[in-house]
């Protein structure tokens, strides 16, 4: 106990004591003293300016700069392709996001490729970032994770629900570049090369209701934070998350080069649009109430998104709006069973490590994509009821050693359909 205390007082570092410091700065378990930092500070310039002599450039935050002709660029049929082994439909954003992360590549590289060329070298190419918006459950996150995959250049994904405004409880929008760097291993060269996607974009909707007292520290406040980032600034993110403080150390990322991809489901915008394409077509309805929402999003202009509640600059931020459709019958058909990893496979795997071939008859599978159909929720219902009809067999096949094979039929769906219903009613 004694050396504890002894330890307490002395800088771990010289081994002075405390009275012989200018200041002893105490951490849990282990103390240095002011001298010290200002020593380790002083190696931590000499060597960072070293390496960056060494490589002929000098980064704010540090890291080593990108190789750019080192990066493995995918043409944009190939990271469609890559796309569609685990995305059925969509089409249109899988174009879109192909084309947006084949045209970041070619930014990165642009420098190089007109060097001597003074027709192009004083042509900045600038970036497009993306807005996707689809109904909940169509797969946009699953776009942004498929991505990550498949790429050479730091990417990370960040929920905007959890952003409020600095300041307020909640997380600082530079959370999401921290997320970034992380990403890239702490490189913050890397990370300025990098792709974010920010999901549920349509949660920081300023709230038309909020008409006073309170602040809309989640809504236009994280808007107008985002808004820098998204169009290129240097940015501080405090190294730990969290919320800054002054006397913290901050790491500097320059989000020039950064791609910004927001998705969100944005319920209700399909009623603004019908209203304004109703409005247009005076005297006459432009569109029914029964007209799908697939037929109406890809008529989404950035006026609909103001009046859901995005900033006029923020918008502005986002020129390429990508639309999702909605997943029918035979969409969720193929959901269940095509993409590699459809859930079908999901539990065929998991039935293989009890030395159980699994399978569904066709109209097992067809019955399960009607009834998440009628949930309305995409292929998020599917996940659900099929838990539901897996969860007897997951039960009883471990015990049962002698089983080799097990089918599951339309009638088991069926019946477990109809007992939740029950189960639900009595609840
Ligand atoms: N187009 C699709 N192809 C294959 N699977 C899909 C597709 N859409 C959704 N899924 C399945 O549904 C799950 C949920 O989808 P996802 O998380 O991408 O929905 P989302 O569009 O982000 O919805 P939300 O707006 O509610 O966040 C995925 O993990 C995946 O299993
Ligand atoms: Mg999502």
């Amino acid at each position: 106990m004694a050396t504890k205390n002894n330890r307490m007082n002395y800088c771990a570092f010289c081994g002075r004591s405390q009275n012989q410091v200018p200041e002893l700065i105490k951490g849990p378990d282990v103390n240095i003293c002011s001298d010290c930092v200002m020593m380790c500070n002083q190696i931590m310039g000499e060597d960072q300016s070293a390496q960056a002599k060494a490589s002929g450039q000098t980064k704010d935050g540090g890291g080593t700069p990108v190789d750019v002709t080192k990066l493995k660029v995918p043409l944009p049929h190939e990271l469609n392709a890559r796309l569609d082994d685990y995305i059925v439909g969509q089409t249109h954003a899988k174009k879109v996001l192909s084309v947006a992360v084949y045209n970041h590549y070619k930014r990165l590289r642009q420098g190089l490729r007109f060097e001597n060329d003074a027709d192009y070298r004083d042509i900045e190419i600038e970036k497009s970032n993306i807005l996707l918006v689809g109904p909940t459950g169509c797969g946009k996150t699953l776009l942004a994770r498929t991505l990550a995959r498949c790429l050479d250049v730091p990417f990370s994904i960040s929920d905007a629900t959890t952003l409020t405004e600095a300041g307020y409880v909640g997380e600082d929008v530079e959370n999401i570049l921290l997320r970034l760097i992380q990403a890239a291993d702490g490189d913050v060269a890397r990370a300025e090369t990098g792709i974010i996607y920010i999901d549920e974009i349509d949660k920081v909707g300023r709230k038309t209701e909020n008409v006073s007292l309170t602040r809309d520290v989640s809504g236009e406040g994280v808007q107008q934070a985002l808004l820098k980032i998204l169009e290129g600034t240097v940015a501080n993110v405090s190294p730990h998350g969290g919320r800054k403080h002054p006397q913290q150390e901050y790491i500097r990322i320059n989000t020039d080069k950064i791609l910004f991809i927001c998705g969100g489901a944005f319920v209700g915008l399909d009623d603004i649009v019908r209203r304004r394409l109703s409005r247009q077509v005076l005297g006459f309805s432009g569109a029914t109430a029964e007209q799908r929402n697939d037929e109406l999003s890809p008529a989404i202009e950035p006026e609909d998104l103001l009046h859901y509640g995005l900033l006029p600059e923020f918008v502005g931020r986002l020129p390429v709006v990508s639309t999702l459709n909605s997943l029918n019958e035979n969409d969720l058909v193929r959901v269940l069973t095509e993409p590699k990893n459809a859930m079908v496979r999901q539990y065929q795997k998991l039935m293989a490590m009890e030395n159980v071939k699994l399978s569904f008859t066709r109209d097992a599978i067809r019955e399960l994509a009607r009834l998440a159909a009628r949930k309305k929720t995409g292929a998020r219902g599917l996940r659900t009821l099929i838990e539901h009809v897996m969860l007897d067999v997951m039960f009883e096949v471990p015990r049962r050693r002698n089983l080799t094979t097990f089918k599951v039929t339309r009638k088991m769906v069926c019946d477990q359909a109809m007992q939740t219903a029950d189960d639900s009613k009595a609840a």
